[in-house]
């Protein structure tokens, strides 16, 4: 697949998927999205891949679902353009994620940063749910995973006034990982991508399984979830390996096998 709206870059067991839409601060139109799910599908896949990181550019991670695509629509083109099958199979993806903010992350691009599992931001980040002074609502996660991540009365502020959070609110509120200067967001990413690929992808892939399950179910059947998931680590080569690493002293060689 050719893409044009996201661009994918492989490094050693990392990958770096680019929003590409810059002068539309990286509006989510339905091909960018389309584009963005197969890049993932195929990383997801992709054996030598161990850490997915997706990042805009400097001034937007993205502002939104692309608003002049979608102001003609009435309600059974959307339900018939099904938007969310997409955020449905990205939701899917089994590697970690990190998204690498800097800018705008309003609307549709804060809920893609928030499906990812870790968030690195720069300072000039803003983070919001602007969709209610457009006369909509958050709808690819935005009212459950802010919830989730702050709480619910800032994220009824958030939603219900359409105002931005700053970086250092953002981390302050446990919504992201990190805040740093803006010339080093990606790095920073990159560098947090680089700690968890050097870790069994097997192991890796197991815990975000687990942690996921907390915001879907009540205590006992996750932990009935997470000790599945021990067991089945120990079926895994990495699992001899780091355990034998350690008892000789020496760094781990893992093969996600
Ligand atoms: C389409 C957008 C866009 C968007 C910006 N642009 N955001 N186009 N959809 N979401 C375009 C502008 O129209 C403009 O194009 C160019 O990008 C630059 O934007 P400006 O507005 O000129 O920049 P600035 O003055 O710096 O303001 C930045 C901004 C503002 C505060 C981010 O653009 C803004 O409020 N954007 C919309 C944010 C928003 O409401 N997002 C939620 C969308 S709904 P031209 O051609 O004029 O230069 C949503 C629902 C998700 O996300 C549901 C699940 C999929």
């Amino acid at each position: 697949m050719e893409f044009i709206n996201v661009t994918p870059d492989y490094k050693p067991h990392i990958a770096l998927v680019q929003l590409n839409r810059p002068k539309e601060l990286n509006a989510l139109n339905l091909q960018l999205m389309q584009e963005l799910k197969e890049a993932l599908k195929s990383l997801d896949q992709d054996e030598t891949v161990r850490v997915i990181v997706i990042t805009g550019n400097e001034r937007a991670f993205a502002a939104g679902a692309d608003i002049k695509q979608m102001a003609d629509k009435s309600a059974i083109d959307m339900l018939k353009i099904d938007q969310f099958s997409t955020w449905d199979q990205i939701k899917k993806t089994r590697k970690p994620m990190i998204a690498a903010v800097s800018g705008f992350a309003l609307g549709g691009g804060c809920e893609l940063a928030m499906t990812c599992d870790m968030i690195i931001a720069s300072e000039t980040a803003q983070f919001g749910q602007p969709e209610i002074k457009i006369g909509v609502m958050p709808g690819a996660g935005g009212t459950q995973r802010l919830t989730k991540a702050i709480g619910k009365a800032r994220s009824m502020e958030m939603v219900l006034t359409g105002k931005f959070i700053n970086a250092d609110e953002a981390l302050q509120y446990g919504l992201i990982n990190k805040v740093v200067p803006v010339e080093l967001y990606l790095s920073e990413a990159m560098h947090l991508a680089t700690e968890i690929a050097k870790m069994s992808p097997v192991a890796a892939m197991l815990a975000k399984e687990s942690v996921n399950r907390s915001f879907e179910t009540h205590l006992d059947e996750g932990l009935h979830f997470e000790r599945k998931n021990f067991y089945l680590a120990f079926a895994s080569e990495d699992q001899s390996e780091g355990m034998q690493a350690f008892i000789e002293k020496r760094n781990p060689d893992y093969k996600g096998k």
